[in-house]
């Protein structure tokens, strides 16, 4: 609710009050409060669209057809606020009072909103449309209104950072925070070190494929001049003092070791960062951080402090002097002093710092803002110490995750200032929505980001005393169903609101035959689809989404998807496998994790087998353990092969079995051997990511009604591993009897 609602009420005639939310156009019409509502409130207002747009911008109003007011009285902060504004249309026009330019803006893009979506585009606005008469009276319920943009792992263009900041400022987002270094990719012109663009700006992917890209001073300028106009903030990170591989890679004497590493072209956390015992390498920072505030007049800089091992600070002479010198406790502590270092430095410029939640680990560095990523723990911490937090924690607010981790009603749910952060002394800002770029490249960023970061816009703007009532979201759903046309003007490659199909398998009938039936069902608005079944054998067409067909053998169900009567921007597959032992009884000898069940202790036999993303919910792990599995097939069944795929990702700590063995049995009781498999070694260190399938021998034909599946986990992380010692994990995804 805005501060400032009490103001209007007393002055309601032929208008009608309500509070604003991201999307006010569609609010207006689906949600007017009725009894306020009196009259006509529908007025033509005729606007020639020829001095509608100026300078081929469709977002910047000319100014000549609104009547736009500073109010420039002493009352006009606590009336209006920072970011408030009142809009008022009627016959005569549109009128906008705020306080201050942002103000102004807002309130322009409310009007924006409300105008026809033809507005946006060519050949824009007709000759003459219909707005509401009302009045609007609204204000954000947090100041901090942003998306993280990672253009380190997948370089992006300027143009498409400009489409980010235009995507923005249509949701009355304030801040873009873009993440600029990384161990990936060192993004940022710097002239006193030009090896960090020169050299830090490339790497060569795993496939051999050259990656890279950086932004010259004078692009981050027209850039940030480009954010400014929209009354949009842009925040660099430079991270530090991990995620640093790139610089390392230019300058190696910034580490601890001084090692030549080439940057990093695998995603993870690395153990090489800069070294805090180097007077060389925080002089090395501070030159670099000059020429960053004298390129991003924002008020606060992120320097990242997420994720920085300190294995080579614990080794490091430099690194133990310092800590000895000043007299600090341990490596974390001399994390805090390093990121103090910076803080004071920044500080000289006028400068606060932002950096993710990690910082608190060796206490609150002087000053600094925390973000919270990692649940709400640390934007507790960060209250209960008395600093300002910014809140984007992976359970709502990270885009990069799929959507059956992330949907959009779960991103609407978010609540940024729960109890808990309300009893200061230091306060919620806002929020972000994390946009990192890893499984990303440009052309795919918009179908995460959006309509997701929509849902989270409107949670800053409007705060929980909107979102939070009952049938919020389903009005949302509705305003949203309006906007869709207004974000395909603007080019917006927006993607899906949540899984969009659903598939069941079951055994077949007798009259169906052998093999599974499957269905495969919208489980999405306007959604549409054509499913087909591809094996070796070829492409068998099966229908629209909601038919049922029965399939047979190894094979992968295809759905082309339609959204909103276009192509959606990701096509989905299930990867089926209907043989013999499927929905057979099976007894596991382990206990499966919790994190990756595969749906239950039967999954191993569901018939759906795994994809190359082990998060997809049909792959089933252990760590640490063997994982032993008998089925049993009712009645003896003559056989030919067993089989089973294992997931192999060395860097996610996922091992292939050090031996398979495969036996089967008539009774249950006296037990053959069908083949053993035995790993030649532990394998060599690789960035692979793949599935490694197993077969026992030919079985002939051979009759059993019990198979048993023992697969032996490879033991602890070996000593080149990152994660030496540590348990491994073993992913199965079906134990296939043919
Ligand atoms: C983060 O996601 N490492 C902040
Ligand atoms: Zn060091």
């Amino acid at each position: 609710m805005s501060a400032f609602s009490k103001f209007f009420l007393t002055s309601i005639s032929l208008l009608f009050v309500l509070f604003s939310s991201c999307l006010d156009a569609e609010r207006s019409d689906s949600n007017a409060p009725a009894g306020l509502l009196v009259g006509d409130a529908q007025r033509l207002i005729p606007w020639p669209s020829s001095v509608e747009l100026r300078g081929g911008a469709p977002w910047v109003f000319d100014l000549r057809q609104i009547q736009a007011e500073l109010d420039l009285s002493d009352e006009a902060d606590d009336r209006w606020g920072a970011e408030g504004y009142q809009l008022e249309i009627d016959s005569a026009g549109a009128h906008i009072t705020a306080a201050t330019k942002a103000g102004l803006f807002y309130g322009r893009t409310t009007l924006r909103q409300l105008r026809p979506t033809l507005c946006e585009g060519d050949p824009g606005c007709p000759n003459g449309y219909a707005l509401p008469a009302l009045i609007i009276e609204d204000a954000p319920s947090f100041s901090h209104r942003g998306l993280l943009l990672d253009c380190c792992r997948h370089f992006m263009s300027v143009d498409f950072v400009k489409h980010t900041i235009d995507a923005l400022a249509l949701h009355k987002m304030n801040v873009l925070h873009w993440h600029l270094t990384e161990d990936q990719g060192w993004r940022v012109e710097i002239d006193a070190y030009p090896d960090l663009t020169l050299v830090g700006s490339q790497r060569i992917n795993p496939d051999g494929t050259p990656h890279g890209g950086y932004y010259t001073k004078s692009q981050i300028r027209e850039i940030v001049a480009y954010a400014a106009e929209r009354h949009i903030e842009v925040i660099p990170e430079i991270e530090l003092p991990g995620h640093s591989r790139a610089a390392l890679a230019a300058y190696p004497w910034l580490s601890c070791t001084g090692d030549t590493l080439p940057v990093a072209n695998r995603w993870g956390v690395f153990k090489d960062i800069y070294c805090a015992g180097n007077d060389s390498t925080l002089a090395f920072l501070r030159a670099v951080l000059d020429e960053v505030v004298e390129l991003f007049p924002s008020t606060r800089v992120h320097i990242g402090g997420d994720e920085a091992p300190k294995v080579r600070w614990e080794a490091c002479p430099k690194c133990n002097a310092r800590i000895a010198e000043e007299g600090l406790h341990d490596a974390h502590d001399l994390q805090r002093w390093f990121i103090e270092q910076m803080g004071e430095h920044l500080a000289t410029h006028g400068r606060t710092i932002v950096g993710w939640d990690d910082i608190l680990e060796g206490g609150l560095p002087r000053g600094a803002t925390v973000q919270s990523w990692r649940g709400m723990a640390g934007a507790e911490q960060g209250v209960a110490l008395g600093a300002d937090v910014v809140v984007s924690p992976t359970s709502h607010c990270y885009l990069d995750y799929p959507l059956r981790s992330t949907d959009l009603e779960e991103v609407y749910s978010f609540d940024p200032a729960p109890p808990a952060l309300q009893g200061g002394p230091g306060h919620v800002l806002g929020g972000e929505c994390n946009m990192w770029s890893e499984h990303a490249p440009e052309h795919l960023v918009d179908s995460k980001v959006y309509p997701r970061a929509i849902g989270l816009a409107e949670v800053l703007w409007s705060g929980r005393a909107h979102t939070a009532r009952t049938g919020a979201y389903d009005e949302f759903l509705a305003r949203l169903d309006g906007h869709y046309p207004r974000l395909d003007a603007l080019g917006v490659n927006y993607g899906l609101e949540t899984v969009p199909v659903a598939l069941t398998l079951a055994p077949a009938s007798a009259t169906e035959g052998s093999g599974l039936a499957a269905t495969v069902s919208a489980a999405m608005r306007q959604i549409s689809g054509e499913v087909s079944w591809r094996t070796s054998g070829g492409e068998t067409s099966l229908g629209p989404l909601d038919t049922p067909f029965t399939v047979q053998g190894l094979g992968e169900l295809q759905v082309q998807l339609t959204h909103r009567g276009k192509p959606a921007s990701e096509q989905e597959s299930f990867f089926v496998a209907a043989h013999l032992g499927a929905f057979s009884d099976l007894v596991l000898d382990y206990e499966p994790s919790q994190h990756y069940t595969a749906g239950g202790l039967q999954a191993l036999v569901d018939g759906r087998r795994g994809s190359l993303d082990f998060r997809d919910g049909a792959w089933q792990a252990v760590q640490g353990e063997p994982m032993i599995a008998t089925i049993d097939l009712g009645s003896a069944q003559p056989l030919e092969r067993l089989s089973a795929r294992f997931y192999h990702y060395q860097d996610a700590w996922i091992f292939t079995p050090s031996q398979i063995h495969w036996s089967t049995s008539l009774d249950g009781n006296s037990w053959t051997s069908a083949s053993n498999w035995i790993s030649p070694a532990m394998l060599a260190p690789d960035s692979v990511q793949d599935i490694r399938s197993h077969s026992s021998d030919d079985m002939g034909g051979r009759l059993a009604r019990y198979v048993k599946m023992e697969a032996v986990n490879a033991g602890p992380c070996p000593d080149w591993h990152a994660a030496a010692g540590q348990a491994s994990w073993l992913f199965c995804d079906e134990i296939v009897v043919e």
